[in-house]
């Protein structure tokens, strides 16, 4: 990510009023299906620009130092593909998305398994599903889209943490990272949307379990009340998971709205007619919380300030497309939800006058270029363009009786001892110095602003 200064940054915006008639920004007319399809292929164009995977020597989906972004970059693929119907990038997201799964088929690859968060194997996961319930052809060998989701669902549920809290994940996988200590709502929302999903996809009873374990756990702890519907970021198990982080962040919503949706539209009677009341009240909340200026989405933690890192400046783009899937899998919110994708993606749209060659920005309602860019900007951006083709296209996410024929395995990935919570007893010098270097350049970042509005907040 590169970031001009603050002067430098309003100049790039008064050139931009000064050069509009001339600049090449996205024109979008959100009523229109062709324009948003043409704005989508401008940002993913972009966004394609930052993936260096299949050229000649490279490691197909690996993405150095930032592992866990490669989830966005090939689930807004997905969803540009199903969406628009443009097959330009589908086998380099083919062969990425399952290259990144690792000998073991779990989003554990050695390349990196041993300084990764519960939350960064999950949105690989997420990915992989998304490729299931879009119908993205199964590759003719290797492991299918839905045994790798299966892959990470058994990991996880193997770490389940009653030492503390009551249950829980823990952010972290590895006791020498410091996530460890913290239970937070992107691992736990995370896996409780992953198992919505393959319970409706595979109709099989153990994620229906899981689903419904994940959530009353979470309801338990304070990372998330069936009451306001807040949802925190993080706990501390140091202290049972009294103590609440509670720094707001659109994505910590999204992905229980987005379990809620699915265990809507996949249940029946008295219990869809409950989840129907977690789905209002989450999406009630999001609106609440993240629509604020001109009604455009914002992560309001960071975006101010201008202090937004590459994990936040994803997370926007993520709720959006979790949104538009609430949209189709729970009717009745379609139309709120519509409206809201609308301002958010003609804005987002107004964001990209950068450099002339629809370059993106962060603050989407100041609705143009803030003089950010970078992979992580392009990827929200393309993500709610793509978001409003749900006015046009309704077509929902499949499963094994409605069309998807991704091979399932509900043993994946049990045999790897790498992913299980049997820690390794022997971690080499090797593994911590490379986990050292690692979590210094990702967790600084990322547990350092968190901790710090934990403690401001
Ligand atoms: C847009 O221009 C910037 C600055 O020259 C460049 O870094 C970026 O790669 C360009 N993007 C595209 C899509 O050409
Ligand atoms: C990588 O994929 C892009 C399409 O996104 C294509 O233009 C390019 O030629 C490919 N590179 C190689 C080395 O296959
Ligand atoms: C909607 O998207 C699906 C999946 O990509 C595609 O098969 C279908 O043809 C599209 N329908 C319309 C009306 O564009
Ligand atoms: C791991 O790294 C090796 C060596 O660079 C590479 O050949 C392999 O493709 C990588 N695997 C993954 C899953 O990135
Ligand atoms: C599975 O479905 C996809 C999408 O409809 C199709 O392209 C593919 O050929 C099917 N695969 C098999 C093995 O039937
Ligand atoms: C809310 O969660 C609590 C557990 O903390 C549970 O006892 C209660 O039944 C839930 N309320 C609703 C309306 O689901
Ligand atoms: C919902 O009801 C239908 C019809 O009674 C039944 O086949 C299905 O198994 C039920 N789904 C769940 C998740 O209970
Ligand atoms: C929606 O949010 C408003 C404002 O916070 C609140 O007054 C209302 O009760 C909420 N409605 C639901 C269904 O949660
Ligand atoms: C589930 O989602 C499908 C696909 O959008 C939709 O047609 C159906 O009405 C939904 N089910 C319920 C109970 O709303």
């Amino acid at each position: 990510m590169h970031l001009l200064g603050h002067c430098s940054s309003s100049r790039a915006a008064i050139f931009a009023l000064l050069l509009s008639s001339i600049a090449r920004a996205i024109d979008l007319d959100i009523s229109d299906e062709q324009s948003i399809k043409d704005a989508a292929s401008t940002s993913t164009y972009a966004m394609m620009k930052y993936y260096y995977g299949n050229e000649t020597g490279q490691i197909p989906g690996a993405f150095p130092d930032k592992w866990w972004e490669g989830a966005p970059l090939f689930m807004a693929l997905l969803e540009y593909w199903h969406f628009t119907g443009d097959t330009t990038y589908n086998e380099e997201l083919s062969v990425g998305l399952q290259w990144q799964g690792g000998t073991d088929g779990d989003y554990m690859p050695g390349n990196y398994s041993s300084y990764l968060g519960n939350d960064d194997q999950m949105f690989w996961g997420l990915a992989a599903m998304t490729a299931a319930e879009f119908g993205f052809p199964d590759r003719s060998t290797g492991f299918s889209w839905l045994s790798l989701a299966q892959g990470v669902f058994n990991t996880q549920i193997k770490r389940w943490d009653t030492s503390s809290c009551g249950g829980g994940l823990r952010w972290q996988i590895w006791p020498y990272q410091s996530g460890y200590t913290m239970k937070n709502s992107i691992s736990n929302g995370g896996l409780f949307q992953l198992s919505a999903r393959l319970a409706r996809y595979t109709g099989d009873a153990i994620y229906l379990q899981w689903a419904n374990k994940i959530w009353d756990w979470s309801v338990s702890s304070p990372l998330l009340s069936n009451t306001t519907w807040n949802v925190a970021d993080s706990a501390v198990v140091g202290d049972n998971c009294a103590t609440q982080g509670n720094a707001q962040w659109t994505y910590n919503y999204g992905t229980y709205l987005m379990g809620a949706a699915y265990m809507y539209n996949y249940t029946n009677g008295t219990i869809q007619a409950q989840w129907l009341t977690a789905v209002n009240g989450l999406l009630n909340a999001t609106f609440n919380n993240f629509f604020l200026t001109g009604g455009i989405i914002e992560d309001y933690y960071c975006e101010p300030t201008e202090t937004c890192n590459n994990n936040e400046i994803l997370f926007k783009g993520l709720t959006s497309s979790w949104l538009a899937l609430t949209a189709l899998l729970v009717p009745s919110t379609f139309d709120s939800i519509l409206a809201k994708l609308q301002k958010s993606g003609q804005a987002a749209a107004a964001s990209c006058t950068g450099h002339n060659n629809g370059t993106c920005g962060v603050q989407w309602y100041r609705s143009t270029w803030d003089g950010w860019m970078g992979m992580e900007e392009q990827i929200s951006a393309t993500k709610v363009f793509i978001a409003n083709l749900i006015n046009f296209n309704k077509t929902a996410p499949v499963t094994s009786t409605t069309g998807g024929n991704s091979t399932s395995n509900p043993t994946a990935g049990e045999d790897d001892t790498d992913g299980s919570n049997q820690m390794r007893t022997t971690t080499t010098t090797a593994d911590k110095a490379g986990a050292g270097i690692v979590t210094a350049v990702f967790v600084a970042g990322w547990i350092g602003l968190m901790s710090f509005m934990m403690l401001g907040g």
